[in-house]
């Protein structure tokens, strides 16, 4: 999709303030690989502010799912549960360390995880079960908890949209033994590309350290416990560059300032956009009262895939990208060769033909919401 034909695009990375300064930073510092001091001053912010027992920033929230898979030791013919509404990187994570992918279906309100159809999909070989909070709502935590401490299977929380956002006043993020958040340039805090491993559980610290540098001991050996490293785990190339961290770090500072913004925009969406919605059928964004969304996406959902064509088309000729979201991954090229078949996720299958995201960036302006509400108002669907 050419960004440049449309004069609002779906997405445009912004600024909060001191990024370049603390790049400046960072570059007088004399420390622009991983785990610098503004690595730390990131990882400390989120600690404290969410309360988990370590946060690590890492170079994606794939990488950071990656991990998850490897300090779970997720072996070849475990089998992990996912919704099939989400991106690839959820299961792709696992399915690199051989497990099966077990995708089940969504609840058609919050577009998350069904909770009532995890039981029915658990097996003696189930070592991790992934929710995923779809635009940072919470996934039924309370259910999905018990049923997997009943089973005593891992969760790993799947936040790349959530920071930030609660489930009965418990930060995303903190339910799992493990939690991932993504900094990709799309998120409401960012540095481009970029992640974190949030870990609930102390036993996991160690080697989740360990993991994040190549497998080494380097972490342990820059603190001066050991007096040199060298390769004890598996492990990869998973810390993010120090100079991406204080780009970050400019954001996650100004994280009250960035929510507020963000929560006018989805305010005024959802306001503007009620009526229209209701005289034509049109789905707006669920949360239950008890989630406390940190105002990620703004998203419809058409009454059928034409609807849906349409409306992105509209839009388009109005200079104003609309797109679509995840196709259901039980019925993509991979998911098939793992026995996905059309009718197994019939939610999926049917949101993931309706749903278009609005254009919804923090810097997103008055005027241009504007343009973006009076299009979709002049639209019949
Ligand atoms: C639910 C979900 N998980 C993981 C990712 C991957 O994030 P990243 O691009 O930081 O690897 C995305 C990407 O947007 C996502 O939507």
């Amino acid at each position: 999709m050419n960004r440049l034909v449309y004069d609002i695009p779906f997405n445009r990375p912004g600024l909060a303030g001191p990024e370049f300064e603390y790049m400046q930073k960072a570059v007088s510092n004399g420390h622009l690989s991983g785990n610098g001091d503004f690595t730390k001053k990131c990882q400390v912010l989120l600690e404290n502010e969410l309360s988990v027992v370590r946060a690590l920033l890492t170079s994606s929230c794939t990488h950071a799912l990656e991990m998850a898979a490897i300090l779970l030791n997720i072996q070849p013919g475990d089998e992990v549960i996912v919704p099939s509404f989400t991106f690839v990187s959820t299961i792709n994570a696992f399915v690199l360390r051989g497990a099966r992918p077990i995708f089940i279906d969504i609840r058609p309100d919050a577009l998350n995880l069904d909770e009532a159809k995890l039981e029915q999909a658990i097996t003696p070989r189930t070592k991790a079960i992934v929710p995923v909070h779809y635009a940072g709502v919470g996934c039924e935590m309370e259910a999905i908890l018990e049923i997997a401490s009943r089973h005593g299977v891992a969760i790993v929380e799947d936040n790349a949209h959530g920071l930030f956002g609660r489930y009965k006043g418990r930060y995303l993020g903190t339910f799992g033994c493990l939690a991932t958040q993504s900094f990709h340039e799309t998120k409401n805090f960012q540095c481009g590309e970029g992640g974190a491993l949030l870990i609930n559980n102390v036993q996991h610290v160690e080697r989740a350290e360990i993991i994040r540098e190549k497998g080494t001991n380097r972490s342990r050996f820059f603190r001066g416990q050991v007096d040199k490293y060298t390769w004890i785990d598996i492990g990869s190339s998973y810390l993010l560059s120090d100079l991406s961290a204080a780009f970050l770090y400019a954001q996650l500072e100004a994280r009250y300032e960035i929510q507020t913004r963000r929560q006018r925009v989805w305010t005024l969406y959802n306001d503007a956009l009620s009526g229209w919605a209701s005289t034509y059928g049109v789905r707006m964004p669920f949360v239950p009262a008890y989630c406390d969304q940190p105002y990620h996406m703004f998203y419809l959902l058409m009454p059928s895939l034409e609807a849906r064509q349409a409306l992105i088309a509209h839009l388009k000729a109005h200079g104003i990208m609309g797109v679509f979201h995840y196709l259901a991954l039980h019925l993509s090229d991979m998911g098939r060769q793992f026995g996905g078949e059309r009718g197994d996720c019939p939610v999926t299958e049917d949101i993931s033909d309706r749903l278009l995201r609005l254009p919804f960036y923090n810097d997103l302006n008055a005027a241009d919401q504007t343009r973006v509400i009076e299009a979709i108002l002049s639209f019949q669907v």
